[in-house]
C-alpha cells in the first residue's frame, strides 16, 4: 500500500512555478483558506483573520495581494473563493504541511510540532518534499525499522 500524501497533487512544474509568485506569509494564508473552506466552498474574511490571529484589514490586503496574482477571488461581503490555480496550490501547501508534521513526529519530536513545521515548511523544494514523504511512508511500511531506529535512539542517551 502506498501511503504518500503526494499521489493526489499533479503538475510540480506549475506549483515550482507559482510558488515563486508567493511569500511566506502569503503560503500561509492560501494554506489556512485550503484547509478552512469547507463544503460550502468559501469562507469569511473575519473567520480567517481569526484563525490567523490577525485583524481583518491586515487579512483583507493579504486576500487582495492573492487575488490580484489570481489564486482566490475576493468577492463582496467579505467572501473568498479559490481559483482553480488556487485550489492546487492550497492543496500542495497543506499536503506539505502535514508531509513535514509526520517526519517531525515520526523522529520522536513533541514539542513545539507545530512551531517547527512552519518554521520548515517555506524554505524546501518539492524535490526534497517527494523524498521525505517517501521516508515517510517507507517507515509506514516497514515498522520494525522504525522500532530498531528508537531502540538506537534510546541506547545511545
Ligand atoms: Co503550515
Amino acid at each position: 500500500m502506498r501511503t504518500n500524501e503526494f499521489h493526489t497533487v499533479r503538475g510540480y512544474q506549475l506549483i515550482e512555478q507559482e510558488k515563486k509568485l508567493l511569500t511566506s506569509a502569503m503560503e500561509d494564508y492560501l494554506e489556512m483558506i485550503f484547509r478552512n473552506i469547507g463544503n460550502e466552498g468559501y469562507m469569511r474574511i473575519n473567520t480567517l483573520a481569526e484563525m490567523l490571529n490577525v485583524r481583518p484589514s491586515s487579512a483583507t490586503k493579504m486576500v487582495q495581494k492573492l487575488s490580484q496574482k489570481g489564486f482566490v477571488e475576493y468577492k463582496k461581503y467579505g467572501i473568498i473563493t479559490l481559483t482553480e490555480k488556487g485550489k492546487t496550490l492550497g492543496e500542495f501547501l497543506l499536503q506539505r504541511h502535514n508531509i513535514i508534521e509526520k517526519f517531525l513526529k515520526g523522529i520522536g519530536i513533541r514539542d513545539n510540532l507545530l512551531i517547527e513545521t512552519e518554521l520548515i515548511e517555506h524554505n524546501l523544494s518539492v524535490d526534497t518534499l517527494r523524498s521525505i514523504d517517501e521516508l515517510n511512508s517507507f517507515f509506514e511500511e516497514h515498522p520494525e525499522i522504525m522500532r530498531k531506529f528508537e531502540h538506537y535512539r534510546s541506547t545511545r542517551n
